[in-house]
């Protein structure tokens, strides 16, 4: 078994009461070339979102290869279709992020709206400033509508926060929502995004929402509306972004997630109508950990012929 990045004791615990776990003599995840040295012959990859899972990996670990493991709940970096013609099994870690990204998504949600970021750095700059009526001024949430898109466990954790807020909650989504999600409007997307003062994006990237929110779905934005990307960069157009944002089509955008990580576009790093944050959505520790351990529980169930506790697909 290889791991592409060390993981928390508890998650080599599980690993090596099934295994011999081959781990990363550096403390950072493997490079794509390290990887895929390191992958030949292994029967179990535990890798990150990072890592780029397809044919040429998979034909560098070999025939022995059974399962993949990816600490993420994404799995847009594995060729799902390549490891299936394989026979390898593939799984991912849902649920155990979902608190953590909606408290980030929230956090965004606050921070762009309240101008957080801005005020940040206007003080850190040494900026003159005083308190003043009109001074710095956001917008508020409580009755303010929320257009979530996507409304699976993270959609529907971040609408349970917004409502405690006082926001109103849509949803677009390719399927009604379960009997027990939060209450919330169900619309179609080109709605959605016309009546929302904000969007955040909380569906997985695939060809069909690669650049879903493109130069005409920012246009037909609000004006006074923000945009949170906590789920995947290519989602969103970042070049249409800056062009909106400089247009004056969107107010701000919140983004936690880029089209080409960990590059930034550099259209958006000198703007205050943006807040940055480097992919922190399940960045607790308590989640990192969660993550890995049920990374390690997937494996180890394939490799002593289980069926996995959360398979892809
Ligand atoms: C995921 O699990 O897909 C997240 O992006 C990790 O932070």
């Amino acid at each position: 078994m290889v791991l592409s990045r060390r993981l928390p004791d508890a998650a080599v615990a599980v690993l090596t009461a099934v295994a011999d776990v081959h781990r990363p003599e550096v403390d950072r995840p493997l490079g794509a070339e390290e990887l895929r040295t390191a992958v030949a012959g292994a029967d179990a990859l535990v890798c990150l979102l990072l890592d780029r899972v397809d044919d040429a990996l998979l034909d560098a670990a070999g025939p022995q290869l059974k399962v993949v493991a990816n600490i993420a709940v994404g799995y847009d970096n594995v060729d799902v279709e390549a490891c299936r013609r394989r026979g390898v099994r593939v799984t991912n870690t849902p649920g155990v992020l979902t608190d953590a990204t909606a408290d980030l998504t929230l956090a965004l949600l606050l921070g762009i709206t309240r101008r957080v970021g801005e005020g940040d750095r206007l003080l850190r700059a040494g900026r003159s400033w005083g308190w003043d009526l009109d001074f710095m001024l956001g917008t508020g949430l409580r009755g303010a509508r929320l257009g979530l898109v996507g409304y699976g466990a993270i959609g529907q954790a971040v609408a349970r926060r917004a409502a405690a807020f006082g926001m109103h909650v849509a949803y677009a989504a390719r399927h009604p929502a379960a009997a027990d999600a939060p209450p919330a409007e169900r619309l179609p997307l080109a709605d959605l995004l016309a009546s929302s003062d904000v969007v955040s994006l909380h569906c997985p990237l695939t060809p069909g929402t690669r650049h879903l929110v493109d130069a005409a779905a920012l246009r037909s934005m609000r004006p006074t509306a923000f945009l949170v990307n906590t789920a995947r960069g290519p989602v969103v157009d970042e070049a249409a972004l800056v062009a909106a944002l400089e247009a004056g089509e969107i107010r701000g955008a919140a983004l936690d997630v880029f089209e080409d990580e960990p590059a930034l576009h550099p259209g958006l790093v000198g703007r205050d109508d943006v807040l940055l944050t480097p992919h922190l959505g399940s960045a607790t520790v308590q989640t990192r950990e969660a993550m890995a351990v049920l990374a390690a529980r997937n494996a180890a169930a394939v490799l002593t012929g289980q069926e996995p506790p959360t398979p892809v697909g």
